[in-house]
């Protein structure tokens, strides 16, 4: 059990701990998030709510931030209408009564809503399958999501203890983390794909050559946009864009949540940062055990880009 001071101050010294991680229907969780489960189980979506879902730390802001341009014709202004987290609701999302859970935030909007959530396909509230909602998701390669995960869980207050880069490896490993396996995550999604409307895209492809993804998302959400749009939705959601902007940085969460002396929320944003992260010998461990997880998907990662960065 760890703890933060709030460096707010004011009312003197008040501490955060940190929760635990339990089991829901065998996937971990921090304990936080399931203190509304009920209701997440039982959400009734509408038929034109959209679901961005993605396993933590794989690049949901950016998604939501792409397709909150897209859905305001890229009018900056409606974008920076509030934080992206409170634009697009967060499902699952719960802490002790202190912030507004998910469903409270969700509960105010009218749909059509845009709503992000991290749930395994096996958790999401079955409305959204039964309503036919389109579904986003993003997968990112599991050596750099682990990498970016960790330094999130360091930053991140109100995450389950994170322990040592070395402990934290081997516990992504073991489905150890808040929602459990990557490998599981990211298979389940792309095993049922083909049965429900849903985009499976990747952090590395919009990396790649991001005016090409947020056109195939423009399609997927049933728009047209003229090319000048299109240039400037590139634009605003660059890593260097959204990295200064207040609506898409984290940057009004508490520092009572987010440590920023230990991390950003907008950290590096590249392909290949694991490779200053994995040992030699991690590499070899990771990559065994990778073949046995995945060996029974076609489903196929890129852990760099060819003159990236
Ligand atoms: P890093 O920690 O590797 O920098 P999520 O939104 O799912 O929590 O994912 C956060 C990760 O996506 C962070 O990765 C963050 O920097 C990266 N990210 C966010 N916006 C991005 C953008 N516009 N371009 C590239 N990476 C971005």
């Amino acid at each position: 059990m760890s703890s933060a001071q709030d460096p707010a101050g004011g009312g003197g010294e008040q501490q955060i701990e940190r929760p635990s991680l339990v089991s829901l229907h065998g996937v971990a969780m921090s304990e936080v998030f399931i203190e509304n489960w009920a209701a997440v189980e039982s959400y009734q979506a509408d038929p034109r709510d959209l679901l961005v879902v993605t396993y933590p730390k794989a690049g949901t802001t950016w998604v939501q931030e792409i397709v909150d341009a897209i859905l305001h014709e890229g009018d900056h202004a409606k974008c920076g209408r509030a934080p992206i987290h409170k634009r697009i609701p967060y499902l699952e999302f719960s802490f002790r009564g202190l912030l507004p859970s998910g469903i409270d935030s969700l509960a105010e909007m009218t749909s059509p809503k845009v709503i992000k959530t991290h749930l395994p396909f096996q958790l999401v509230p079955k409305s959204f399958l039964e309503q036919n909602c389109k579904i986003i998701y993003c997968a990112r390669n599991a050596k750099d999501n682990l990498v970016s995960y960790f330094h999130f869980d360091q930053m991140n207050k109100i995450q389950p203890e994170p322990g040592s880069w070395e402990e934290y490896f081997q516990r992504f490993l073991q489905g150890n983390v808040t929602y459990g396996l990557w490998h599981d995550h990211v298979k389940g999604w792309w095993q049922v794909k083909d049965e429900h409307p849903i985009l499976y895209i990747f952090y590395e492809d919009i990396k790649e050559d991001p005016r090409r993804e947020i056109v195939k998302i423009m399609k997927f959400l049933g728009k047209e946009l003229p090319d000048a749009v299109l240039d400037g939705i590139v634009q605003q959601t660059s890593f260097e864009s959204m990295k200064e902007n207040p609506m898409t940085n984290y940057s009004t969460v508490s520092d009572r949540y987010f440590d920023r002396s230990i991390s950003l929320f907008m950290r590096k944003g590249t392909v290949g940062d694991w490779k200053n992260h994995f040992t030699v010998a991690q590499d070899e461990v990771f990559e065994e055990d990778y073949r046995r997880k995945m060996g029974d998907t076609d489903l196929r990662f890129r852990t760099e880009l060819r003159g990236s960065q």
